[in-house]
């Protein structure tokens, strides 16, 4: 890019300001008062690296609340990318799956990163502390959630005992009530919603309904079906998608599974569920775009090699 010359310069400040009916000089004069600018007020590290507190004395507590954290941080980066592939009107198949590996890395990063939790803290602290943020549990990560909303037609994110009677014209509110991780905060037999689950609608659930509606037309599925059909058919486009759904939906699934088959063996979760069974891909079989995958690998899902 050539360098713009001063009078170029001005004359676009002059443009832009004239837009929004403001004086040129009043904000040139301010520019002689502003503070430069540093890393850390930039960055916001003193609020970021305030935001750790424990609830107990256990050094390894903290590696857990800032582990949640850094995943909490990658989660946005997901959305930042989901809105803006989402919002693109008829995305060209190259950016699409530039978009889509993109997101697809913060989530392998995530997935790798579980080994370094794996070992990451003392089960014996593990054990103690947890006490503490009982009934709490990652089940009530919103951003989790949106990331799902943003992937998939709803019917995908069912229970499969329920999806018979589901279609696209189902209330959302209806639907949201047989998404598929309802089951890990209802009393199986009585139907009872946990307290775990009653919080966490009580926080998010109008959240929710707003973006389920948003994304119903414009989730990544929807984008792809919304391609010209050769497009559909570009093969990078096609593995990028394959390997978002994997990564999300079974190797980070199990990798989570495997660090609390770590952490907890036989006990029970922070948030109730009958955990052993719920986390399991095979189980839940969460598929955000059943369509790209063949007979066998469906009838495969999930199944530790
Ligand atoms: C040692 C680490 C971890 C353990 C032992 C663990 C354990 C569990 C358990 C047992 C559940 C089932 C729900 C319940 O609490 O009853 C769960 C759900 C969940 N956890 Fe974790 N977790 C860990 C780390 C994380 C991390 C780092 C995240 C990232 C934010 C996370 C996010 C989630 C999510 C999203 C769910 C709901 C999953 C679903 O509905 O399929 N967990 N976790």
């Amino acid at each position: 890019m050539t360098k713009l010359h001063r009078e170029d310069l001005l004359e676009q400040l002059e443009e832009k300001y004239k837009n929004i009916d403001q004086k040129t000089n009043t904000h040139l004069e301010g520019l002689v008062w502003s503070k430069p600018i540093t890393y850390w007020d930039y960055i916001q590290t003193d609020a970021l690296l305030n935001l750790q507190i424990q609830r107990t004395t256990l050094p390894d507590e903290m590696v857990f609340i800032m582990y949640h954290q850094v995943n909490e941080l990658i989660f946005k980066m997901i959305l930042w990318e989901m809105d803006q592939l989402c919002h693109t009107d008829k995305p060209e198949p190259t950016y699409f799956t530039e978009k889509l590996m993109r997101i697809s890395r913060y989530f392998d990063m995530l997935t790798t990163s579980f080994d370094i939790m794996g070992d990451g803290m003392s089960i014996n602290q593990y054990m103690k502390f947890r006490n503490t943020l009982t009934p709490a549990s990652g089940f009530q990560s919103a951003q989790y959630r949106l990331i799902e909303f943003s992937s998939t037609d709803l019917i995908n994110l069912i229970d499969h005992r329920f999806r018979a009677n589901i279609d696209r014209n189902t209330p959302y509110s209806h639907a949201f009530e047989h998404l598929y991780w309802q089951a890990a905060g209802k009393d199986h037999a009585t139907g009872k919603k946990s307290f775990l689950l009653l919080e966490f609608e009580r926080k998010y659930k109008a959240e929710f309904l707003r973006h389920m509606e948003e994304y119903n037309t414009i989730n990544i599925w929807q984008k792809f079906k919304q391609l010209p059909e050769n497009d559909q058919k570009n093969p990078e486009l096609i593995i990028a998608m394959r390997h978002f759904d994997h990564t999300v939906n079974i190797t980070w699934v199990m990798g989570h599974l495997n660090a609390a088959r770590k952490y907890i063996g036989d006990g029970d979760a922070t948030g109730g569920s009958d955990w052993k069974k719920y986390m399991h891909p095979k189980y839940q079989r969460r598929i955000f775009f059943p369509e790209l995958w063949s007979q066998e690998e469906l009838d495969n899902w999930g199944e530790e090699k």
